[in-house]
């Protein structure tokens, strides 16, 4: 059984009149343990197809399954606990709370699930350690550059041991050496933690990076 099943997958959002389509007929699937990159240039629907995977957004036609359990039959319950339980977010712009230091943003989630805060402290500190922060864990986010900051959010989205990586364009906002330093440290997550990774990128120079490559343009894979 795959990890993640698309099948015929179809996304059309109404603009006034006009319906965009803004994913076509994609069928893909997704092992365990992959490290996938999904590529593109601006507007050809990499956020699209990675919010229905992290299912935060719905297909207007198709069937999305997860560990063989087709989402559109989850309840809304369902879908949040496999969010919280089994899928780490890693956003663009990094997502952190100002007002919390590095160690408390990583330990939110697991606050957020209850977890005592001894238990979620140390969890949060080894994560830290994995990204080579364990110094700056009391620092804010302001007092950290774009690609600390990033590891934070790596941090972060690995500390409940999620099943599935989603990370939307996780270097943006930061120069090639540094992306590269990231991409580097979510192929040393990947690899120790067996959690599948699917990231978008519009970086042609991280392609050569990748163990596998899906390439979209105006909504079809290519
Ligand atoms: N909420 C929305 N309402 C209407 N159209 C949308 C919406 N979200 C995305 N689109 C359109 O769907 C298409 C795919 O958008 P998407 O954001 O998935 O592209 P992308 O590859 O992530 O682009 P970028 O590299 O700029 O982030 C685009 O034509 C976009 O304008
Ligand atoms: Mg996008």
């Amino acid at each position: 059984m795959k990890l993640i099943e698309l099948q015929t997958i179809n996304r059309q959002y109404k603009l006034g009149q006009t319906q965009i389509c803004a994913l076509k007929n994609i069928n893909l699937s997704f092992d365990k343990g992959e490290f996938t990159a999904v590529w593109g240039p601006s507007g050809s629907g990499k956020t699209t197809l990675l919010n229905l995977i992290g299912t935060i957004d719905e297909p207007s036609s198709g069937t999305i399954l997860i560990n063989g359990k087709d989402v559109s039959k989850m309840s809304d319950n369902q879908k949040s606990d496999y969010r919280n339980n089994r899928i780490g977010f890693i956003f663009q712009n990094f997502n952190l709370i100002p007002v919390l230091s590095a160690v408390e943003n990583v330990m939110l989630p697991l606050q957020i699930r209850n977890v005592k805060t001894a238990v979620a402290g140390k969890k949060a500190m080894q994560r830290l350690k994995e990204v080579g922060l364990e110094h700056l864990a009391g620092n804010r986010p302001d007092k950290m550059s774009g690609g600390q900051r990033q590891r934070v959010a790596i941090a972060r989205a690995l500390v409940n041991d999620p099943e599935v990586v989603i990370a939307d364009e996780p270097t943006a906002n930061l120069d090639f050496a540094t992306s590269i330093s990231i991409i580097e440290i979510m192929q040393k997550l990947n690899k120790k933690d067996q959690a599948t990774f699917l990231f978008s990128t519009h970086d042609q120079r991280l392609l050569d990076r990748m163990n596998r490559l899906i390439k979209l343009e105006d909504g079809r894979l290519v």
